[in-house]
């Protein structure tokens, strides 16, 4: 699925992005260039890094690491 249209961005290179390293918006931005022109996509490329987030501190709660 397009989540860019101006610069066809898909989901599942923002996932792919997200799971390589990209912690924040400004990262997916300057490795896709997603939200870089209309914006109307920025809420959704950054709900890729939340929900990133929220299965990291899923995960680092069960091995008991703070952050
Ligand atoms: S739809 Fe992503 S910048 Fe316009």
């Amino acid at each position: 699925m397009f989540v860019c249209i101006c610069n066809a961005i898909t989901d599942r290179q923002i996932q792919e992005t997200v799971a390589a390293g990209a912690s924040s918006l400004s990262d997916l931005q300057a490795q896709l260039g997603v939200a870089t022109c209309c914006g109307c996509c920025s809420d959704l490329a950054a709900s890729y890094l939340n929900s990133s987030n929220q299965t990291q501190s899923t995960v680092t709660a069960g091995i008991n690491v703070q952050s």
